[in-house]
């Protein structure tokens, strides 16, 4: 532990031993821990509505989107052959949007809440350093100047913007306006195919959109593991999704009233029109408006906030986590650097473990993975063995006509630790916990072939492709 991460002393009326600025899964689960540990804290966003891009403007809201037009594609495509028989299933957009706001308001008023129970100070405003000791934060033309013992900054990240494409929020959106869009275009290209890519693509395909992928690497979810990113390809082109992988995007154009996408793919130029293009090329830090300098904190080359191991920056009471910092933009990762960096403050051993940080892009199937993929290991030429198990011959799967997909085991050849667990299959984000969990306490595939599992359920895939790993599945 770093020396100089200052001990909590008795808190006097004006000084905070924590100020946190930004209120998302970072910065206010962050706050929460801190006043539970019994520091006095307060919690700056700018927006009202606490929970960031997180609960405002990302994973809720897309959730929302996601789960309800995929009860729409399986009415359409799928209710018929398990003996149901609705007419017409179209959507209600202005009702499916009323609802994803209504989810919003509850989740991020909760979180209002919880600053209150645990007697955190809510404030509403930009936050910006005037010293090292001091910020200001304005709001609707008042500005109020707190003084802390330590600050955390959280504030998170913003879409990367192509340089030759600007967002106008109508035609050229990214990730907060393809959750609000008035009306469904009728036809999407979608740049970048990674989590919001994909996700937002699938939503705005399965209420009728002809959405059109292009990506510039030779698979989809960059990072993730190659079969199984196939594997998701394969399936989203079953469902009407166009993908372009190897694709150059090399421009657009307003022609007629509608754009032309232009991009180079297997050495030829082609052309695809749009009404919307959704740029989904990455996030960037956020840190506009701080004003670092004042305070002395140093950016790395990525225009990151530079921090050391105990999330410190290069100004001893200054710290940073979540998307502002180096590592995957996750939530769940953020939340957890936020408990972190809390216990550290107050005196106890915060830590977070990078090796075991799930990912799930939430299309349907869902793909979550936890570990190394398959390049990986290759890659630090680690001796591994691989089981793999279908969904299609789960008994579960068949009876909920969800047999897409497979589990993917990857262990040890040695010791049979497992190193990863990658899975491809309907509720893949409730299954990866599992292996999270093998891994946190560096259990071996046998540990997991040799955990009852519940029958029937999709989790004995992961438990079959662990024994795959040893050779020995019973079902396949
Ligand atoms: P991403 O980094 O996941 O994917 C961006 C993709 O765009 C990459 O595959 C990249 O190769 C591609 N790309 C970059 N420049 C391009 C270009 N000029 N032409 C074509 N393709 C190009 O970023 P994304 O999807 O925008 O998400 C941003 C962040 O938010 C990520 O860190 C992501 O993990 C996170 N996120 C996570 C979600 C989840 O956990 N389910 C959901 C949404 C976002």
């Amino acid at each position: 532990m770093p020396d100089a991460i200052p001990s909590p002393s008795a808190s006097s009326d004006s000084l905070y031993d924590l100020v946190v600025i930004g209120a998302g899964p970072g910065g206010y689960v962050a706050a929460i821990r801190a006043a539970q540990l019994g520091l006095k804290v307060a919690c700056i966003d700018k927006e009202g509505r606490f929970g960031g891009t997180c609960l405002r403007v990302g994973c809720i809201p897309s959730k929302a989107l996601l789960d309800a037009t995929e009860k729409l594609f399986l009415a359409k495509n799928h209710f018929a052959e398990m003996g149901i028989l609705v007419d017409n299933p179209r959507p209600d957009l202005k009702t499916l949007m009323a609802r994803k706001d209504k989810i919003v308001e509850t989740l991020t008023s909760g979180v209002s809440l919880l600053m209150k129970k645990n007697k955190i100070d809510k404030i509403v405003g930009m936050a910006k350093f005037v010293s090292p000791t001091e910020i200001e934060v304005s709001a609707d033309g008042k500005t109020q100047k707190l003084t802390a013992k330590n600050f955390l900054i959280a504030t998170g990240s913003a879409p990367v913007e192509l340089p030759f494409l600007k967002f106008d929020g109508k035609r050229v959106i990214h990730s907060d306006h393809a959750i609000a869009l008035p009306e469904i275009p009728q036809r999407m290209v979608v740049i970048g195919g990674g989590a919001i890519g994909l996700e937002m693509g699938s939503v705005w395909s399965r209420m009728g959109t002809k959405v059109t992928v292009l990506e510039m690497l030779p698979q989809l979810v960059a990072g993730g593991d190659s079969e199984m990113a196939n594997g998701l390809e394969k399936v989203l082109k079953k469902q009407g999704l166009t993908i372009y992988t190897a694709a150059k995007f090399t421009g657009a154009k307003e022609e007629k009233g509608a754009l032309t996408v232009s991009f180079d793919w297997e050495g030829k130029k082609q052309t695809e029109t749009a009404d919307v293009i959704l740029v989904s090329v990455g996030r960037r830090p956020y840190t506009e408006g701080l004003n670092l300098e004042a305070a002395g904190v140093k950016l790395d080359e990525r225009k990151r906030v530079a921090v050391g191991g105990h999330y410190q920056t290069n100004v001893p009471h200054i710290f940073a986590i979540g998307d502002v910092i180096v590592g995957p933009m996750l939530a769940h990762k953020a939340e957890d650097e936020g408990v972190a960096v809390a216990e550290l403050l107050a005196g106890k051993a915060g830590h977070v473990n990078y090796n075991v940080i799930p990912a799930v892009v939430y299309t349907a199937p869902e793909l979550a993975w936890v570990g190394k993929t398959e390049e990986q290991l290759q890659a630090e030429g680690i001796a591994y063995n691989v089981g793999k198990f279908n969904f299609r011959v789960n008994g579960r799967a068949l009876a909920m006509g969800e047999t897409e997909g497979f589990v993917k085991v990857l262990a040890h050849q040695k010791t049979d630790r497992v190193l990863g667990v990658h899975i491809l299959g309907a509720q893949a984000s409730s299954m990866i916990p599992e292996a999270a969990s093998v891994m946190e306490f560096a259990g071996s595939a046998e540990d997991i072939a040799r955990t009852c599992h519940a029958h029937p359920t999709l989790p004995e895939a992961v438990r079959e492709a662990a024994m795959a790993a040893l050779k020995r599945a019973i079902h396949a």
